[in-house]
């Protein structure tokens, strides 16, 4: 258990309400019945996490054009509404990657989850288990892979970032195997990071450093600090005790700023697919030639992503990519999706031009900011319900049946 106090700090933005109070002291499910879709869940999350972390979540990259752009395509994308069909009896289930699923969604990796909730990576793999749908542990975790694996007790999918020490690599890869995780999500779109400029503003830093700001900030969300004081870890779990020589927060912290390899290439992607026995994802394609490219590479999946607008500031959104990657790989490897699902709408938008399923990031993670694995679950449901309505509406009867007929 390592646990450092805090050190940035950040002016406090949101007021703790009532409802917030009463939330943060019950376990939430009470208070997240009144939350009816993803925004209300946000708005939840903007009040309760501390703001330095809620920028993290929000921010894309620079302008943050490509932000959003994710979702204004999304939205313009209209849906074909159908009559007269009987569409009592829905199914939503589908397969990912031969693995049944309740939901065409699986929860995409995120950095700090722990830092939006006390653990927030056990709780947001256990609210995927509850709701049968896979869980994608970020190597930026806080939370370590043992201790999700020890925790949850079901197989999730383990994210990696290919960092300079290749040893360090390959000791992950072996981590995840034995942690069972059922499917490696190799990030391709991360080797330099994008500037998020609220980031750089508000000093992010893991833990917190404690400045006059960030200690107003964090005495703001009594909730979250008091949460946090019986967090398992306060640093990234996969990484503290495995770097080399020094073990100190701020050394791991080091450490990390200066691993990303601005050296990736395909041939890293040959290595990986050599050394890793299970199912493969490729994240982060955003063209034809990379995607046939990731197909060669052995594949067995891709996820069309930009990162949820973090990276390449200017890059199209992803939606109006999926259609042309579609049609050149759709036959040769499975197609996943992320960037601005915010709905059901979006889940079905995102299949009907292609998709397989969808990942979704901030979606979940606002619900986990508003209330732990409750919230996640909320989240999830919120998903499923709109999917099932929207499925209604258009006349489709389960996930199979979805394809360009449903889209004006
Ligand atoms: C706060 C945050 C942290 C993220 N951390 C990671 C990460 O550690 N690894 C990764 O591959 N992608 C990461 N992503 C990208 C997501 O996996 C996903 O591609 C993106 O969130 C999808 O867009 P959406 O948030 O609009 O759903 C992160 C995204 C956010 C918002």
């Amino acid at each position: 258990m390592e646990r450092v106090v805090p050190t940035v700090l950040d002016v406090p933005t949101g007021i703790v309400t009532l409802a917030d109070a009463i939330g943060a002291a019950s376990a939430a499910p009470q208070f997240l019945k009144g939350m009816t879709c993803i925004e209300d869940l946000r708005q939840a999350a903007r009040r309760r996490v501390p703001r330095v972390f809620f920028d993290y979540l929000e921010s894309g990259s620079y302008a943050e054009q490509t932000l959003r752009a994710n979702s204004a395509d999304l939205e313009r994308i209209t849906l074909k509404q159908r009559v007269l069909v009987d569409v009592e009896q829905r199914d939503t289930a589908t397969t990912i990657l031969g693995e049944r699923v309740a939901l065409p969604v699986a929860l995409a990796p995120i950095g700090l989850g722990g830092m939006q909730w006390a653990d927030g990576e056990i709780l947001a793999c256990r609210a995927a288990k509850v709701a049968g749908i896979p869980y994608t542990m970020s190597t930026m975790s806080i939370c370590s892979m043992e201790d999700v694996a020890q925790a949850v007790g079901k197989p999730f999918w383990f994210q990696l970032y290919v960092m300079k020490d290749r040893g360090f690599v390959r000791a992950l890869v072996e981590r995840a195997l034995a942690a069972r995780c059922s499917a490696l999500v190799l990030t391709v779109d991360l080797q330099v990071l994008g500037q998020r400029h609220a980031d750089v503003r508000n000093g992010l830093s893991v833990p917190p450093a404690l400045k006059p700001r960030t200690i107003l900030d964090i005495a703001s969300r009594p909730g979250w600090a008091a949460r946090m004081l019986s967090a398992k870890r306060w640093t990234f779990g996969n990484l503290a005790g495995h770097v080399k020589g020094e073990d100190s927060i701020k050394a791991v912290a080091d450490w990390v700023a200066h691993q990303f390899d601005a050296t990736l290439n395909w041939s890293d992607v040959d290595w990986i697919r050599s050394i890793w026995p299970g199912k493969l994802i490729l994240k982060g394609i955003l063209n034809v030639d990379d995607a046939r490219s990731a197909s060669k590479a052995g594949a067995d999946a891709i996820v069309v992503s930009n990162h949820g607008g973090r990276q390449l500031d200017g890059a199209p959104s992803t939606i109006s990519m999926l259609p042309r990657i579609a049609e050149a790989v759709g036959s040769e490897i499975e197609l996943l999706f992320d960037g601005g699902v915010r709905s059901g709408q979006d889940v079905m938008r995102a299949l009907a031009l292609g998709a397989r399923a969808c990942l979704v990031g901030r979606a979940y993670v606002y619900g986990l900011g508003a209330g732990g694995e409750a919230g996640v679950a909320t989240a999830i449901e919120i998903l499923r319900k709109e999917l099932s309505v929207t499925m209604a509406l258009t006349g489709t009867r389960n996930v199979e049946e979805i394809d360009g007929r449903v889209l004006n």
